[in-house]
């Protein structure tokens, strides 16, 4: 039973995700399609509880292929610091563990529900202190300047209260040459963002803040968008 309501929740999910992108709820009555979806999205937003874990699940599996696409955008090493930015499941974490085998990998997301799931899906890795994960907001992160060679920020911008500050701070950590990647599907940073939603705003604020050699890579079929930026 446990398997068929979960298999049916992850239709709804998806079916109310995509009604998102064309604005047009059809699978419940407007008034209740629109509560639930709010629950959820704030849910995706800052996940809590039972129902957090449990979306966090959802995301693991569901951004997998995404994530696998832009770490063909970015370049890895085996020995680098890493930070993956609102690291939500700890999908992203297991993954770029894979890509630096003797590097170490940091997640940070203000969400406890989001910390506690991460280090129970990189268990092993946190065990050998391969791997950190802990709370904290983007815009105020406890590592010393110049401190990491990539960080990461997976459909997870768009919903920082202060993107600019974010992008800053993640500035501030990052080694001279170090990059940042932002990657996420494009629907969502339209329904999200009412400014940096358009690639021209978002290069602005990069350059602003001293990034350079910024690349934006499209999956025009997927729509998928990758915003790249060198220290
Ligand atoms: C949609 S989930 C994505 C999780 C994961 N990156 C993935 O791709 O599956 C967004 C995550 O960003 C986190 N988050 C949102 N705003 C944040 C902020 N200002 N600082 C740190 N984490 C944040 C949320 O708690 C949530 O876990």
């Amino acid at each position: 039973m446990a398997p068929f309501i979960l298999v049916l929740y992850y239709v709804a999910l998806n079916l109310l995700l995509y009604d998102i992108g064309s604005k047009e709820p059809f699978l419940l009555p407007r008034r209740i399609n629109f509560n639930l979806l709010n629950k959820l999205i704030e849910q995706a937003k800052n996940p809590r509880g039972k129902l957090g874990s449990f979306m966090l699940g959802i995301m693991n599996s569901a951004h997998t292929e995404m994530n696998k696409w832009a770490f063909e955008q970015m370049t890895f090493r085996e020995n680098m610091k890493i930070l993956d930015i609102g690291c939500g499941g700890g999908r992203t974490i297991q993954l770029l563990s894979k890509q630096s085998p003797n590097g170490k990998i940091y997640g940070i997301d203000y969400s406890q529900q989001a910390v506690n799931n991460s280090i129970k899906a990189n268990k092993r890795d946190v065990a050998t202190g391969k791997v950190h994960i802990c709370q904290a907001n983007v815009i105020d992160l406890a590592f010393p300047n110049n401190y990491f060679d990539v960080a990461t920020a997976f459909q997870t911008h768009y919903f920082w209260p202060d993107l600019e500050n974010g992008v800053k701070e993640v500035y501030r950590v990052l080694k001279p040459e170090g990059s940042f990647s932002i990657v996420a599907e494009v629907y969502k940073i339209n329904y999200h963002m009412d400014s940096y939603n358009t690639k021209e705003e978002i290069e602005q604020c990069l350059k602003r803040i001293g990034f350079n050699k910024i690349t934006i890579i499209e999956n025009k079929t997927k729509k998928w968008i990758c915003i790249k930026g060198i220290k």
